[in-house]
Order: C-alpha cells, then structure tokens, then sequence
C-alpha cells in the first residue's frame, strides 16, 4: 500500500492521524505502518455503537443438561466411546494461552506461573499433567494445540523447550499464534503505540479456529484425521483435557458440540449460562439475564437457568468451518492502553484509557445447530485462577487442588 493509499483508507473513516508522524520515522518503518494500515479491520469501529446496550439477544429459552446422575449411570459406555475416538486421533486439544492476563497483573504469559507451595509446579505443567491422564489410559498421545500471542509467544515456546515438554511427546504439540486488533480511545480513534506502530491486542479467544486455520494447521488436523477440537482456557489448573466421558456422551448425543457446565452455586452467580436462544444454544451473560429469569425454577425446584459455562468445549470440526469471523459478535472491553501523549511520547495509562475489541468462544456455541451440556462437580473441574487474592485467585485455586490431591 502506498502513502497515498494508506490516506485514502483512513480519511473516511477519521483516523488519519495514524499517519502524524509519518515524515519522522525511518523508511523501515514506513513500510511497517503502511503494512499495518492495510491489514486494519475498520469495520471494527462500528461495533462501538453497541457499548452500552451490548448486542441484541433473541428469544431465549432454558436448556438442560446431562446430569451428574445420567452420566454417573451411563460412565464406562461413554468413557468406551471417548477412549476409542482418542486412540483413532479423532480428538485434537487447543490449548487458549494468548491471554494478557490483566487482572493478575502479569506481564509474562499465564501458564508460567508457579501454582506450586512446598514445589515448583506450573501451570502449564499440570495441565499437561492432567492431559497426560488421558494418554496413558487410552496409551496413545493427543495432538495439543497451543494459541499464544504475539506478546507471549517467544517467552511460552521457551517455557516449554526449557521444561522439555513437561514430559510431552513434542511431536504432538504444535503453537500458533492469534490474531491481533487495534485498540481505540473514547472517541474511536485508533492508537498509536509508537510513532512508526499501532496499538494493537489479541483479538480475544473467539478467533482460535481462524488463527488455527491461517497458521496453515489444518494439514496437521488431516494427517492425524482429528475430527473434534476439545478447546480449554489456561487458567483453569483442575481442567479435565480429552476427557473421553465428555467425549463419549457429546459423540452419543449427535450434538456438533458440547459443553462441561456446572451447576450454579447460587442464582445469582456471575457466570455465562448455557441455554437457548432463538432455539439455538448460546451463552447468556449474568446481566443479560432479567431478574424473572435468574430466579424462576423447574418443578423440582431446580433453576431453571442453572448451568453455568467453564470454558471447556469439545467442537465437531465440520461445524466450525461453517462459523466466520463475519457472524462472530465483537466485544468491546475497557482496558489501559499503552500510546502516545499529545507530543508523541510513549505513555503508560494509571487507568483505562480506551477500548480493545475481543471476539469470544463462547459465541461459538451460538453458531452451532445444537450443542450437549454435561455437567461436572465444580469441586473436581474447575478451579481458575483469574484474580490476585479472593475468589478464583490462586489461592483458592491451590485449596481446591489439595482438596484433589494434587501435591503442591
Ligand atoms: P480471560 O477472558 O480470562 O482473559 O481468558 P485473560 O487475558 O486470561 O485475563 P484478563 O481478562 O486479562 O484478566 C480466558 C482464556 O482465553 C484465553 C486466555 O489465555 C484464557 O485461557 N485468551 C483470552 C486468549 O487465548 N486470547 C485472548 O485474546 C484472550
């Protein structure tokens, strides 16, 4: 793209001033800019019209799930199932690791931190520990795919090589790297982060398959023959990877996917809950709910919106490359972002300052035709590690993996 282009593009849409410091940066970085300006996504910024309101649901509509009992009854013919399609390499693991982790404050990748007290044990670590269950049961290796950033890449992929792999047959794992999106102020206006440099952040955890797709992964998915993805978040240190019962009973269920919930601890529990909309599955947020709906409840006494969502999902493959980027909502999100100060100098924001735009996994689920809840014991499954101190922090994380027994 030429100057002159890069200033066609921008002007209609009032983010020339990318182009401010053009005449003071090097010809290296010129062509730099000018590459990013052509890979810019406009038509981001019209989904700042939806700040406030969020995106419009449609009608939605409670949904159930396979319950702890229903599963407990049908166990071992699900484990059969799931175990059969693991040995057949029909199930490949994505790990989500692109995440900044903001809210614990941590300027190097999630996974790296020591969840360990008397030990070192990693994040990373246990998951792969936890994977490795699976690989020794059904006594063949998974493919794992890992989605880092381009701020984490680089420090993850060392992580591992320098752990060899956490015992993980290397051959099997494969890293990729999520797109990016630019970031905006209050006004819309596109940062700069350095004169020659757009501010930009990944792109949320909806963008996996995509990223995945470009990073030209799909010749490992059909030279393994995987047809199901199980996607799982990083922080999450109870996490069941390939869990082949939820393999067994989302294959049972003729569902293209299915999701692990968990029952609410209380009606008004902050979490996304698995139900219909439009008679589809989607994921409602807590403040989507109405009041009516948080508390109203089945026969039995049972919320009727009860099962919460852990960020684990197992996909079949053939629905996902019917989702595009196109149908997935955009999220705006309140963030500090790094920019430059009136007189062009790089600043750190105290406070939020702008808006990064995220597409989410969990509006995957509202793109499949149907999808299998299957209920786990929150106590077992999940224990995430999202804040510094209090509730899903790493302390709370440690008291549940003891109560595990994991040794930490
Ligand atoms: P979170 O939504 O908890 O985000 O991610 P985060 O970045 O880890 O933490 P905060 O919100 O900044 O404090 C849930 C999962 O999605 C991954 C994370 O790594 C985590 O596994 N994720 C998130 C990505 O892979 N990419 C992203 O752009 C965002």
């Amino acid at each position: 793209m030429t100057y002159e282009e890069a200033v066609q593009k921008l002007a209609p849409a009032g983010q020339e001033h990318l182009l401010k410091y053009f005449d003071e940066i090097s010809e290296e970085q010129k062509k730099d800019l000018l590459r990013q300006v052509e890979a810019l996504d406009l038509s981001l910024l019209d989904w700042l019209k939806t700040k406030e309101g969020g995106v419009e649901k449609g009608e939605l509509a409670p949904l159930g799930a396979l319950t702890l009992a229903e599963i407990r009854e049908k166990r071992e013919q699900f484990e059969q199932r799931g175990l059969d399609a693991v040995r057949a390499c029909k199930v490949g693991a994505v790990l989500l690791a692109g995440g900044q982790g903001t809210r614990l404050g941590l300027d190097r990748p999630k996974g790296v931190l020591n969840v360990g007290v008397n030990r070192e044990l990693f994040l990373f670590e246990q998951l792969i520990n936890n994977l490795m269950e699976v690989v020794k049961k059904a006594d063949t290796w998974i493919p794992l795919f890992i989605m880092t950033s381009e701020k984490n890449n680089r420090d993850t992929t060392e992580f591992f090589e320098d752990h060899n792999f956490f015992g993980y047959n290397r051959d099997f794992v494969f890293f990729f790297i999520q797109d990016m999106a630019p970031s905006a102020d209050r006004n819309g206006k596109i940062f700069l982060e350095e004169k020659g440099r757009i501010s930009t952040s990944p792109n949320g955890n909806g963008g996996w398959f995509a990223s995945m797709q470009k990073a030209g992964l799909q010749k490992e998915i059909d030279r393994f023959g995987i047809e199901w993805l199980n996607v799982f978040a990083v922080d999450n240190v109870l996490q069941k990877i390939a869990d082949p019962v939820f393999i067994g009973a989302t294959l049972e269920s003729g569902c293209a996917c299915g999701s692990k919930v968990v029952a609410k601890a209380e009606p008004q529990e902050r979490v996304g809950v698995l139900c219909l909309e439009d008679g589809k599955p989607s994921i409602v947020e807590y403040y989507e709910m109405t009041e009516e709906m948080i508390h109203s409840k089945d026969a039995d006494g049972k919320l009727l919106y009860n099962y919460g969502v852990i960020l684990n999902y197992l996909f079949r493959l053939d629905a996902l490359k019917e989702i595009t980027d196109h149908n997935m909502p955009i999220h705006i999100v309140e963030r500090k972002v790094n920019c430059l100060d009136a007189k062009g100098n790089p600043s750190k924001p105290e406070e939020p300052n702008g808006y990064k735009f995220e597409m989410l996994v969990l509006d995957m689920i509202h793109q499949m035709p149907d999808c299998l809840p299957f209920e786990v014991e929150r106590t077992k499954e999940f224990a995430p590690i999202k804040n510094r101190t209090g509730v899903d922090s790493l302390e709370s994380a440690r008291e549940l993996m003891t109560q595990n027994g994991i040794v930490i």
